[in-house]
């Protein structure tokens, strides 16, 4: 049985991105495998949020991931800051995390010049916190998107570094993982090419985004003039559009569009009702399933004391193991 795990940091709402980047990979993969997901407060320091911030902002994520389709019973769902063993791990990693390689990670130089006032040691090596999340519980697969690839492949240079240092294969190589195909990069709306929450009003639909909201957003999706010729090239901003109903849509309706578009007949405005429409479909059920489960406080705290201690039950296992392997022992 394979291990699973994956995260997200609380810096705001589940979007599609996140949704059909990670969440839904790991919604089918709980009912036959070993998983475990978590919310990385841990990680969302690197941008200094406040007290009162994190907190709520853990809460609604925890509360997105149930109404997502996360069973409790079925997957460990935690807090990364419940587990304390990760930091121990990543401070052993850290011990053989060389500053180049950090400074290369593609992440860290876009926070750098985004935040060149807050270019802290917690960014540096968010890669190796990153890899101690996932090798504390040993996993095999990562459900990501394709903006962790990079983050995956430190966190396999970091677990066959400590193979080799100690001479044995202590740790699973972890592999970035998408129901067996390409990593996914879910377009957003406003034509600047990934769906984020930190990318400006409008680009993003998120789970908790009401009828109306979806639709408005929508509506003001970048678009061009249309097609001039048969079968063209569709520009980017145009793909991003069909690769947005390719994920809530059917073939038909997909279909359907590229015919028109094929054929030079197409109507954006056409397009961004029905894809609206299928957004709306696809949302409406989680959407009150947040809203339901926000309000249940005593369940969403069984929730996390529950999965905080079978998390914990694994990574002390693991921590135990490497101190173990590192040579420290008790007097
Ligand atoms: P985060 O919080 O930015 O995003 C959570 C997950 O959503 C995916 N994602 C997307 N996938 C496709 N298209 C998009 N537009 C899109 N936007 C976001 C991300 O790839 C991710 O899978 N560093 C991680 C959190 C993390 C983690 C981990 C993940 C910390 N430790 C260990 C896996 C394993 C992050 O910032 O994700």
């Amino acid at each position: 049985m394979d291990i699973v795990l994956s995260g997200i940091r609380p810096t705001g709402n589940l979007h599609l991105g996140n949704y059909f980047g990670a969440v839904k990979n790991f919604v089918r993969m709980q009912e036959e495998n070993k998983c475990f997901f978590f919310i990385a407060d841990y990680h969302s320091l690197t941008t200094h949020p406040t007290p009162a911030d994190l907190h709520g902002n853990v809460k609604q994520v925890l509360v997105e991931y149930l109404a997502a389709g996360l069973d409790p019973d079925k997957s460990t769902l935690y807090v990364q800051s419940d587990v304390p063993e990760i930091v121990e791990l990543y401070l052993f990693l850290n011990m053989n995390a060389y500053l180049g390689e950090l400074e290369r990670v593609t992440t860290f130089k876009e926070k750098a010049r985004k935040q060149p006032d807050n270019i802290n040691a917690g960014l540096l090596t968010y890669p190796s916190l990153m890899a101690a999340d996932i090798l504390i519980h040993n996993a095999h697969k990562v459900p990501v998107g394709k903006d962790q690839e990079q983050h995956l492949e430190m966190a396999r240079t970091f677990a066959r570094r400590f193979n080799r240092m100690y001479k044995q294969e202590y740790f699973n190589i972890p592999q970035a993982y998408n129901f067996g195909a390409e990593l996914v990069k879910i377009p957003g709306l406003d034509g600047s090419g990934k769906m984020g929450k930190s990318e400006g009003e409008g680009n993003a639909i998120f789970l908790i985004d009401d009828e109306k909201t979806i639709r408005k957003k929508v509506m003001k999706a970048v678009t061009d003039t249309g097609p001039t010729q048969p079968n063209q090239t569709k520009p980017e901003v145009i793909e991003n559009l069909f690769s947005l109903l390719k994920v809530v849509s059917t073939p038909e309706v997909v279909n359907h569009f590229d015919e028109q578009y094929n054929n030079c007949s197409i109507r954006y405005g056409d397009l961004k009702k029905q894809l609206a429409e299928d957004m709306v479909a696809f949302t409406a059920p989680i959407r009150q399933k947040i809203l339901d489960l926000a309000a249940n406080e005593a369940y969403i705290s069984k929730v996390a004391r529950q999965g905080a201690e079978k998390a914990r039950e694994s990574a002390s296992k693991t921590i135990r193991e490497v101190r173990e392997i590192i040579g420290f022992r008790h007097f």
